[in-house]
């Protein structure tokens, strides 16, 4: 792998760029392959961003392991790995410049983590920046983040492709995410209560139920039956402004956050009519 060329973009390489936190799995590997058949050059960052933490959140202990992800990296076609530190990404301390996409990052994620989109919203600018990709590939998991940045690329008109990629699953349905190192092995099946709540909204959908009432009441009943879950939100959603939808009628978004004892996970899933 070699350093960072600005001259790529003059010399006409198409570049893709996957940015993430590290402590790669199969999710991240999806975007690489992704950025890989979509780019001829790719990028790669691993940057646990401080400013997209809320204090009290698990940025300390949130997992690392760059020797690994630099093995995924390179097994996936990688041509750069940017692993900057803190310093060198925040060299005057947090940033006071912010970038802040209004109205989508109130609702949802937004209420409970305070800040946080507007600090995954700034880093993502500066390593837009810094990269200056053609194209950028965000996970469906975080389907708030990939509909934010899409708007905020849009917005202030950054000439980049922002590309959502389907959600990686476990054998067993759990999304894949780094923070499912967190979970308890008995707090397993309480886990899968979000992606099944998923599928039996599916079903729900088949048979023809088209009311958010029902299909988020079972939904939620699902994650409640374990008693160490919490809810935090389980919403049926138009797609693009992230508003509730009362009827099932166009494409919509179930999303879901749910606390399975401290762990906070999320998941979600496009749900249509027909
Ligand atoms: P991170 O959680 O490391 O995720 C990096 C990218 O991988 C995101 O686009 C995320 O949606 C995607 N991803 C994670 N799990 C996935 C899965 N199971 N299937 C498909 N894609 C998955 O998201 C972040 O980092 C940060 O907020 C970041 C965008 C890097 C800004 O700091």
């Amino acid at each position: 792998m070699q350093a960072i060329s600005g001259a790529w973009r003059t010399e006409g390489h198409r570049i893709a760029f996957v940015p993430t936190m590290g402590y790669l799995h199969d999710g991240h590997r999806a975007l690489l392959d992704e950025g890989r058949r979509r780019g001829e050059r790719l990028v790669l960052s691993v940057f646990v961003n401080p400013a997209q933490f809320g204090p009290g959140e698990d940025f300390e202990r949130y997992p690392r392991d760059l020797v690994h992800d630099g093995a995924i990296a390179e097994a996936a076609g990688t041509d750069v790995l940017f692993a900057p530190t803190v310093a060198e990404m925040y060299p005057a301390g947090r940033a006071v410049t912010r970038v802040t996409v209004g109205g989508l990052t109130e609702r949802l994620c937004g209420k409970s983590r305070s800040g946080h989109f507007d600090g995954v919203t700034t880093v993502v600018a500066k390593l837009f920046h810094i990269v200056r990709p053609h194209v950028a590939l965000f996970g469906e998991k975080d389907f708030q983040q990939l509909v934010v940045v899409r708007r905020m690329a849009r917005d202030l008109e950054l000439d980049v492709e922002v590309a959502g990629v389907e959600t990686v699953r476990e054998p067993d349905g759990l999304a894949m995410s780094s923070r499912n190192v967190y979970l308890a092995p008995e707090d397993r099946e309480a886990a899968l209560s979000l992606s099944r709540g998923i599928t039996r909204a599916r079903r729900a959908v088949a048979a023809g139920e088209r009311s958010a009432e029902k299909i988020l009441g079972m939904v939620r009943d699902t994650i409640a039956a374990h008693g160490q879950n919490t809810i935090d939100y389980v919403e049926l959603v138009d797609p693009e402004t992230l508003e509730a939808v009362n009827e099932l009628r166009g494409q919509a978004r179930l999303v879901i956050a749910a606390r399975v004892r401290g762990t906070r996970l999320i998941d979600n899933a496009a749900l249509s009519p027909g």
